[in-house]
């Protein structure tokens, strides 16, 4: 017998706000065929003044909580991967914490910009294997919209806001792929590239909450071999083919990422779950938001394999294969 992190429960949040390419056209020197050529986006949503991360975050995590029939007090440990805290401290997990009612167990923030979704679930998933916790929620939730300059076109019409939550609770399972919960998760990252994706601001350095800004293009060249690398990685480590993946759950950066390492892999794009046209990139939110949806939807059903994976600033990358 060994102990496996179980998926319990989904949920997500969307800000009500719509900005659609064609709002962008008016604002910046863009067009809504280069945007959807060159990135398959169409539209993000974008919070309201005054509505923060820990807003977007505590929205989704009531649903996940319904979606697995529990209250906030069962919690032993709550991670929410941002990098648009509503401060820089306390953890904006803390905020969702008390928001919840949730009055023990712990709560911290994770930083792994678009792929914090994966290290939070891998984490979450270590304390749970560890048998410090039996119940982890695991929130990605962004506000972007705040830290994008709205004057560089390379980067503003990339990005929007929202947050997913799942709730996971220790079970067990007999040490194969058939087990339901995460199989294995697998993390990489790469400080060299720091510069190719950051913001330029940041308590220590600027004193001032600064602005994404990227080099699209070749973050976009690691994006596709690291994506497949770390894939292969994951289904080597299960003694899995691509061929038994039901739906592969990615990171929402861009369509031609998507298309590119469903090609590399030989995965059908069919079996991808596709947001990026209506949600763009939320960041740490992509994954958990897609997950919701396609949960939601009745798209993926118990039992099935799933392959989460994402990448982001640092560079940072990984995967997880997860039975539903
Ligand atoms: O989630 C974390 C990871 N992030 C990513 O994975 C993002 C990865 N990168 C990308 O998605 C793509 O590189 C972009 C969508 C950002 C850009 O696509 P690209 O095909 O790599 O274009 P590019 O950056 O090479 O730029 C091509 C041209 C440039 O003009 P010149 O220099 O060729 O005259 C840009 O100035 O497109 C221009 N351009 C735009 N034109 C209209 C850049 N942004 C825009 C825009 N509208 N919004």
């Amino acid at each position: 017998m060994v102990i496996r992190s179980q998926i319990a429960g989904c949920g997500s949040y969307l800000p009500q706000r719509i900005v659609t390419n064609h709002d962008l056209e008016k604002h910046v020197d863009t067009t809504d065929a280069w945007i959807v050529e060159r990135s398959g986006i169409r539209q993000r949503h974008v919070a309201a003044e005054g509505e923060n991360t820990s807003d977007l975050a505590f929205e989704a995590a009531k649903a996940a909580l319904a979606n697995a029939g529990i209250s906030a007090d069962e919690l032993d440990l709550i991670i929410l991967a941002t990098a648009t805290p509503d401060h820089t401290f306390p953890a904006t997990a803390a905020r969702v914490q008390a928001r919840l009612g949730m009055t023990r167990g712990f709560a911290f923030d994770l930083q792994a910009v678009c792929s914090g979704f994966i290290y939070a679930l891998a984490t979450a998933d270590n304390f749970i294997k560890a048998g410090q916790v039996k119940t982890a929620l695991v929130i990605g939730a962004e506000t972007f919209s705040r830290i994008l300059d709205w004057n560089d076109r390379g980067t503003c019409v990339l990005f929007g806001d929202g947050a997913g939550a799942v709730v996971l609770k220790a079970g067990e399972g007999q040490g194969t792929s058939a087990d339901r919960g995460i199989l294995s998760s697998h993390l990489h990252s790469d400080g060299r590239h720091y510069d190719l994706l950051y913001v330029d601001g940041g308590p220590s350095s600027t004193k001032s909450t600064g602005f994404v800004r990227m080099k699209g293009n070749e973050v976009f060249r690691h994006a596709v071999v690291n994506m497949a690398e770390v894939v292969g990685e994951a289904l080597v480590a299960n003694g899995l083919t691509s061929s038994d993946i039901d739906w592969v759950v990615p990171h929402q950066a861009n369509i031609r990422i998507l298309e590119g390492t469903a090609k590399k892999l030989a995965i059908a794009k069919e079996r991808m779950v596709i947001t990026v046209e209506r949600h763009a990139n939320t960041s740490a939110a992509s994954i958990p938001l897609a997950l919701a949806e396609a949960v939601a939807d009745g798209r993926i059903k118990k039992g099935q394999l799933l392959l989460l994976e994402a990448m982001g600033g640092g560079f940072t990358w990984g995967a997880c294969l997860v039975r539903y």
